[in-house]
Parts: C-alpha cells; sequence; structure tokens
C-alpha cells in the first residue's frame, strides 16, 4: 500500500461552502441493533449488512485519524447499537487514544449498561446518550419489542452512580403513543442530574408514519409549562443542536431536539461515517461519499482525506424535511447512525 504523509494536506482544513467547520464525527459501527424500535424498524424489518461491507475497526481508525488531522475533534459512536459488536470495548479503547480527539461519547440504547459501564468508563466515555420512549415496562415492550426496561432502567443508574456526566435521555416523542408521558420525563429533571431531550420524530427510509403523530417541540414546550417555570440554559459547545431549558431547582434539564420545527442546519459541525464507510455530510440528505471502495482499492490517506474534502464541498446549506412532505432520505436510521 502506498502510503503518503498527511502532512501534505493541509491541517483543518473540513469547512464547508457555508463556512461551517465540521470537527464532530459521528460514527456508526454497526447496522445491527438487539431491539426493533418501531419508528426506526417499522415492520420489524433490519436488513443487516455483510460483515464484509462493514469497516473493519482498523479501518474506523485510519479514516478517524484522517478526519482528526483535518480538524475533527469530537467524535460518537452510535449505530445502529454499537455495544453489540464484538470488541467494541477495546475499539473504544484505542479510539481514546487517537491524539487530537478531545471529546468521545457514545449513544446506546442502554441495554449493555448495567453489565458493561464500567468497561465504558475505562475507555475514557464520559458522556453517554441513551434511547428510552417509555418509562413504563409493558409500552417499552411494545415501542422496541422487547422486555428490557427495568435493565436499561438499571444502567442509567449505574452509569449515574458511576460518575457519568452527562446522562442524557433521548425521547422521540410520537402522539397516541408516548406523549402521554412527557410530563414524567419532565418530572425525571426535578430529583435526578439527567438531560431529558425530547426529539421531534424525522420521517426516514420508506417508511413514514402518519404526519399527525408528529408533535412538534412548540406543543411540547406548552404542555411542560403546566409543570412550572422553564429557564433557559445557555447553550455550551458539546450541546449540538439541543435547546435547553431547566426547571426552577431542578437537579436536571429538559432538551428539546426539533429538526423540523426549527432548523438547526446554520451551525451544524457534523459528519457522519456509516458502518459500510460511506461518509455522510447531512443525516437528512442522501449525499455520500464511499470510502470504503478507495480505501480497500490501496488508496493513499491523503487521497482519502482529499474525498473527504471533497463531500464536505457538498454538504447541503440546509435539509428540505418538514412537517408535511414525505422523507428526503432513503436510508432508514439504523444505517445512518443517528
Ligand atoms: N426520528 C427521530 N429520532 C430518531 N431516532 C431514531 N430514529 C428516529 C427518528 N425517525 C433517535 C433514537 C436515538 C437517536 C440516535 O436517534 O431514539 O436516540
Ligand atoms: Fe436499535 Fe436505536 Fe433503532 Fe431502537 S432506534 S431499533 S435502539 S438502532
Amino acid at each position: 500500500m502506498e502510503v503518503q504523509p498527511l502532512i501534505e494536506l493541509p491541517q483543518r482544513t473540513l469547512v464547508d461552502r457555508f463556512n461551517r467547520h465540521l470537527n464532530y464525527l459521528r460514527l456508526s459501527i454497526t447496522d445491527r441493533c438487539n431491539l426493533r424500535c418501531t419508528y426506526c424498524v417499522p415492520d420489524g424489518f433490519f436488513p443487516k449488512l455483510p460483515s464484509r461491507e462493514i469497516l473493519r475497526y482498523e479501518e474506523v481508525l485510519r479514516l478517524v485519524k484522517i478526519a482528526v488531522h483535518l480538524g475533527v475533534s469530537k467524535v460518537r459512536v452510535t449505530g445502529g447499537e454499537p455495544l453489540v459488536r464484538k470488541g467494541v470495548y477495546e475499539f473504544l479503547d484505542t479510539l481514546g487514544r487517537i491524539d487530537g480527539i478531545t471529546d468521545i461519547s457514545l449513544t446506546t440504547n442502554g441495554v449493555f449498561l448495567a453489565d458493561q459501564i464500567d468497561r465504558i468508563r475505562k475507555a475514557g466515555i464520559g458522556r453517554i446518550n441513551i434511547s428510552l420512549d417509555s418509562l413504563k415496562r409493558e409500552k417499552y415492550k411494545r415501542i422496541t419489542g422487547f422486555d428490557r426496561f427495568d435493565t436499561v432502567w438499571k444502567g442509567i443508574r449505574l452509569a449515574r452512580e458511576r460518575g457519568v456526566h452527562p446522562i442524557k435521555i433521548n425521547v422521540v416523542v410520537i402522539r397516541g403513543v408516548n406523549d402521554d408521558e412527557l410530563m414524567d420525563f419532565a418530572r425525571l429533571t426535578f430529583d435526578f442530574p439527567y438531560a431529558v431531550r425530547f426529539i421531534e420524530y424525522m420521517p426516514m427510509g420508506s417508511h413514514c408514519r402518519s404526519y399527525g403523530q408528529q408533535i412538534l417541540a412548540p406543543e411540547i414546550l406548552d404542555k411542560l409549562k403546566s409543570l412550572g417555570e422553564l429557564e433557559p440554559v445557555p447553550r455550551n459547545e458539546t450541546d449540538g443542536p439541543a435547546e435547553r431549558y431547566r426547571f426552577k431547582g431542578a437537579a436536571g434539564e429538559i432538551g428539546l431536539i426539533r429538526p423540523i420545527s426549527h432548523h438547526f442546519c446554520s451551525d451544524c459541525n457534523r459528519l457522519r461515517l456509516t458502518a459500510s464507510g460511506q461518509l455522510r455530510v447531512c443525516l437528512l440528505s442522501n449525499i455520500q461519499v464511499d470510502l470504503k471502495g478507495p480505501m480497500r482499492d490501496g488508496a493513499a490517506d491523503t487521497e482519502l482525506a482529499r474525498l473527504m474534502i471533497r463531500a464536505v464541498l457538498r454538504k447541503p446549506r440546509k435539509h428540505g424535511l418538514s412537517c408535511t412532505e414525505g422523507s428526503p432520505v432513503s436510508d432508514p436510521m439504523f444505517a445512518i447512525g443517528g
């Protein structure tokens, strides 16, 4: 394999046509998952990529190092469910040793948290997002297809006891499914230091729930206000697109992630690498650039870096998702990595 020093390339060049600096890489390390959330996998159908199509860890690490050279400093590991992949903890350890990464976080459904929290901590993961769409065991089972609520809840508690902070709980809000639990989720923040984040449902892939089932942030906020006054929390660097609020005196906080009602594209700093080695420049666009093919054909680091830079220049100004039109994205969430 031809080895060319990356030094040849200017550093910190991941800047798009709209002057957005892309310093945040979301890594989907697998398209597999041990749950079947209805909004993600609507008919329980979960196509799996053949193993050879999935990047090997050393391939992922190579691409990450190139991205870091080009200016990425924050990495989030996602899936599918990242913790189902064999060797993930060793991978996280190695990822944590890459110079230039200042922040590594994890998005998980939490099923393995209780068992593996110490290994996750040891790998230097400080910040964890957990998907949890119901606080009721039966309903959790209906949404995810599996009776794992108690396990996830125990994992969240253990993570808190082991000092993981922040712990973000992601709730995709769907009318008629879990909108009756908004208050219960919000009340959690009175006593616990969790960030409960309500996410507007995004139609992804070939399935679209009925749009009437979307609940947008203004309606969510309106409901929450009956619990007390919500004070805005100033945003910080690691917030991503969440709008943050806190009830007076509460231990935790509320976040609203509103891809539909308030496009946050103008300060988007994200890139995504899919499990199959495609670089995606926007979650809600089909644009993707294949890195796996060229890498397996022997491309040098500089060449892969150039492909990344070229991909970034194709990042759209904003996405076209709205509350009335069909999905502009043909791939499901588990294939892209959320
Ligand atoms: N709309 C909004 N959020 C979604 N997620 C998965 N599918 C969707 C969707 N269609 C969320 C998951 C997870 C995060 C990565 O994305 O709940 O928390
Ligand atoms: Fe798995 Fe996450 Fe999709 Fe649920 S939303 S099926 S936990 S990848």
